[in-house]
């Protein structure tokens, strides 16, 4: 049985993902195809229940972190009584969501009733009309006004994810920085990944360094403070002088972070995903219904952990003619 939960380069895991569902609201042009994917059935969906159990199983052995994803993780029924069930759970220090902020105005107080503190937007315009062409969805007022409940509520830090595409909303840096003096946000410019169904040459039409969105906020406003990041973060932030938020960046192609991965992922269809950037997956909802054991179940989680790779290898993987599963069935 072991004590804690580690990888075979000494990592320790103690951040699980959990994708609630394949399915979306939105159709953002860097996670799904316009005419959607073929759902997941329901049958092979991990019950909240199931979840719950799992989740307790790995708190048992040092999980702390518990961030639940999608697609939109709240399109499913009764996400605020889940984070609930999961908040009581011993040894768990915190549950967080990321989301499309679509349903926020329905679901933030809740989600804050529940427990949850903090929270992870994606917002990758700030523009109406580009909005719409993004996420192929005329929804932009909605998600603005789900952000703007969560922030009234007190939700702290709320984090603006921004995936910055070449032609499609890299002009938009400035504005991102100009929202963080005036408003109390942490953006983050993500780089663009090659996830899903995306051939080389039309990521690479649209990848953009995040060092040139660096660049630009230098630039901008060249007393930047860098702030102090946990090692395990994705981001390196950054606060404008006198600014209400923070602004930075997440680089998983120019400056990978896989050193400090502290992270596991659980599909919506119960499968255990050791990394993002690779297609392995492991059977546990199998397992899981045919009856095993709390035991087991950890055996499982370690034998998944065997095969996390040391980094990713995305740029390689692509080149090499593969392509990785959608962003909307891992969740980031
Ligand atoms: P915090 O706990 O707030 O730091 O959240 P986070 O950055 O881990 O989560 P979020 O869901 O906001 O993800 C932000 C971006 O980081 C997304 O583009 C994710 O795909 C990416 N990301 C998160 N974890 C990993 C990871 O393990 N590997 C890679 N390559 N990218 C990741
Ligand atoms: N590259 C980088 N980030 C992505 N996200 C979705 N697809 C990609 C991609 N291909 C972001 C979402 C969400 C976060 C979890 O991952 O916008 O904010
Ligand atoms: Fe961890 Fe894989 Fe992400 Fe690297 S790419 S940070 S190893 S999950």
């Amino acid at each position: 049985l072991p004590l804690a939960l580690s990888d075979r380069f000494g990592r320790r895991i103690e951040y699980l993902r959990v994708s609630l569902t394949d399915r979306c609201n939105l159709r953002c042009v860097y996670c799904m195809p316009e005419a959607g994917v073929p759902f997941e059935n329901l049958d092979n969906v991990l019950s909240f229940e199931e979840l719950v159990r799992i989740i307790r199983v790995l708190a048992s052995v040092g999980l702390k972190k518990v961030r639940l994803t999608g697609g939109e993780p709240l399109v499913r029924k009764g996400v605020p009584e889940l984070a609930a069930q999961l908040m009581a759970i011993p040894g768990l220090e915190e549950v967080t969501l990321t989301t499309n902020g679509i349903l926020l105005e329905r679901d933030a107080q809740g989600l804050w009733d529940a427990g949850i503190r903090r929270l992870n937007l994606s917002m990758d315009t700030l523009q109406e009309a580009r909005f719409e062409k993004l996420a192929r969805r005329a929804e932009f007022a909605r998600a603005w006004a789900g952000l703007e409940t969560a922030l009234a509520i007190g939700f702290s830090p709320i984090k603006l994810n921004c995936v910055l595409m070449r032609g499609i909303n890299d002009d938009e840096v400035a504005a991102f920085g100009r929202l963080t003096q005036e408003r109390p946000l942490s953006v983050r410019f993500l780089e663009y990944m090659p996830i899903g169904e995306v051939s080389p040459a039309q990521w690479r039409a649209h990848y953009v360094s995040n060092e040139e969105a660096l660049a630009t906020l230098q630039r901008l406003w060249p007393d930047l403070e860098t702030l102090n990041d946990s090692p395990e973060s994705t981001s390196r932030n950054f606060r404008i002088p006198g600014a209400l938020g923070t602004i930075g960046v997440i680089n998983p192609i120019s400056h990978k972070f896989c050193d400090g991965c502290n992270r596991l992922r659980l599909t919506a269809n119960g499968k255990l995903v050791p990394c993002l950037s690779d297609n392995f997956e492991y059977d546990l909802i199998g397992p899981l219904r045919a009856g095993c054991s709390d035991q087991e179940i950890l055996e499982h989680t370690a034998a998944a952990l065997v095969h996390k790779p040391i980094q990713s290898d995305f740029e390689g993987r692509l080149s090499r003619g593969g392509s990785l599963r959608m962003m909307s069935q891992i969740g980031g």
